[in-house]
């Protein structure tokens, strides 16, 4: 038997540690390979802050935070994730986990939302209310969306229109944006809670612009801090709800025929809203209703006069309207089924401007989305723009062409108002808005487009033109 010389001992010990060491490696690698095989691909970013800082970064760039996701999904592909203010978020841009995600069947998902927007439009708004609490909540207010509701918001909305455009007969030139941001803005007061004009509707109107300028600040309570002062803008609007809901409980105010007197008069006590929710709510609709309906008629105007030929057929169709309008009152909903270009022009613009990016949500336990693992707490978002501007959806998807939609589109490829169990509230309200503006612009006035440019505005929830859109504008005259 052949026993170990003393120096043939290190050698075998070597060779043992290179053993033990490559085993432990293997080892290792095997495991860590298991963790992470089919997690999304993408990067945490720094420890506790992951990527906040390059969101934070496209938010306050020129080209708005919807760049942060289309960088990283060029980079990445359909599915990926990222840390964005220490959470792990995911996103997803098929059609086919579109509905698998918002249509939840299998209660998976629930809404996600960022704590600091709950701290601006109250923990009782639709968008942050528990799932239970949504339920009701929302049974309680798509019963305000009727459609008489909507033929009266058409008179209303038209009649400010029209007060709108008159003006700008003397001015030449106007900022679409900021035009159409006092009219929403006045035709939702209006029909929530009959503010109609004067120093309250001004204050209310500054105090909300305070509120969604707050929404993607950073959560820094100091006084010179846009969250901090988004955050006293919303005590001011719940004081103002507040004294309006109990003049009108006292009666001391008219018996008004706006949202706010509906939720007041339920009564049945089981679908009674409280106070709480009700203000929460209100304030909620005027934010998801004024700058999105406001930023999607201002996309509109723009890439309307940048397509000559598409503006040439929808003026025909307008001007023939006009002609077989007998009246000159105001337009209803009769007139507005009577405009099926139009009702194109309207989703064609709101496809290619994908107001609202993407829709979060949280998922409630382990899961799978596009062969990849799911953790229970993530955050998926669901990439609306993405799924627009898809070519396997749409062909040449950056051609402003309504056409597209006389052949029925690829379910879930059009997302502009979300789809399933949190599809927009306002969904019809928001079209019904656009067409009458487009009707009444159209008959009313040439335009050319000042400033070309497409940057976005800093800091805003939805994608907003940073030019506002500037159009000289000239009156024109029909028979
Ligand atoms: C062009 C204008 C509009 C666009 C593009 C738009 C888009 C959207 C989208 C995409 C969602 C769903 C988000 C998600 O699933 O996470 C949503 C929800 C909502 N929208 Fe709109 N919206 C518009 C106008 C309005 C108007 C005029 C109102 C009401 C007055 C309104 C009220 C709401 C409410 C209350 C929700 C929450 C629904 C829920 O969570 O159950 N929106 N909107």
């Amino acid at each position: 038997m052949h026993l170990l010389t003393l120096h043939e001992y290190p050698c075998l010990c070597f060779y043992a540690v290179l053993l033990v060491g490559s085993l432990i490696i293997l080892i290792r690698r095997y495991r860590n390979t298991e963790s992470t095989a089919n997690i999304p691909p993408g990067s945490q970013g720094l420890p506790l802050i992951g990527e906040t800082m390059q969101f934070m970064a496209a938010i306050n760039s020129g080209k708005g935070f919807y760049d942060f996701v289309r960088v990283r999904r060029i980079r990445y592909g359909n599915c990926f994730k990222t840390n964005i203010f220490g959470k792990t978020n995911v996103f997803v841009s098929s059609t086919e986990s579109a509905k698998v995600i918002l249509n939840n069947d299998l209660g998976k998902f629930t809404k996600g939302y960022i704590r600091s927007i709950a701290e601006l439009v109250g923990d009782q708004s639709l968008l942050c209310a528990s799932p239970q609490q949504h339920k009701l909540i929302r049974s309680r207010l798509t019963n305000l969306f009727s459609s008489s509701s909507i033929s009266l918001l058409i008179k209303q909305f038209d009649e400010l229109i029209m007060g709108t455009l008159q003006a700008w007969e003397h001015r030449g030139t106007v900022v679409v944006l900021n035009e159409v941001l006092k009219i929403t803005f006045g035709a939702m007061c209006k029909m929530l809670m009959k503010i109609e004009s004067g120093e309250e509707l001004e204050t209310l109107e500054k105090d909300v612009a305070y509120v969604y300028e707050a929404m993607l600040a950073f959560p820094l309570k100091l006084p010179w801090t846009r969250f901090y002062k988004g955050l006293e803008a919303r005590k001011r609007i719940m004081r103002t709800l507040e004294k309006m809901i109990t003049l009108r409980r006292r009666g001391l105010e008219a018996n008004h025929e706006d949202f706010l007197q509906y939720l007041l008069t339920e009564d049945d006590e089981t679908l009674r809203l409280t106070d709480a929710e009700i203000q929460d709510n209100i304030l909620t609709m005027i934010i998801a209703g004024q700058d999105t309906t406001a930023s999607a008629i201002t996309w509109m105007v723009k890439y309307l006069g940048e397509n000559q030929k598409v503006l040439n057929t929808l003026k025909a169709e307008q001007l023939h309207l006009v002609e077989k309008r007998s009246s000159k009152s105001f337009l209803t909903l009769e007139d507005l089924n009577q405009m099926p270009y139009a009702s194109k022009v309207v989703k064609e613009s709101l496809r290619m401007a994908a107001i609202v990016p993407w829709f979060p949500r949280q998922a409630l336990q382990d899961c799978e989305i596009e062969g990849y693992k799911i953790r229970k707490g993530w955050t998926v978002n669901v990439d609306a723009r993405s799924i627009h501007l898809d070519p396997i959806n749409y062909n040449d998807p950056n051609e402003f062409n309504p056409s597209r939609f006389d052949d029925e589109s690829k379910p879930y490829s059009f997302l502009a108002f979300g789809m399933g169990g949190r599809t927009c509230l306002g969904m019809n309200m928001a079209k019904a808005m656009m067409l009458v503006f487009l009707h009444r612009l159209i008959t009313t006035y040439k335009w050319g487009v000042i400033d070309s440019d497409s940057s976005i505005e800093k800091w805003t929830l939805f994608s907003r033109l940073k030019s506002g859109c500037p159009i000289q504008v000239t009156r024109i005259t029909t028979n």
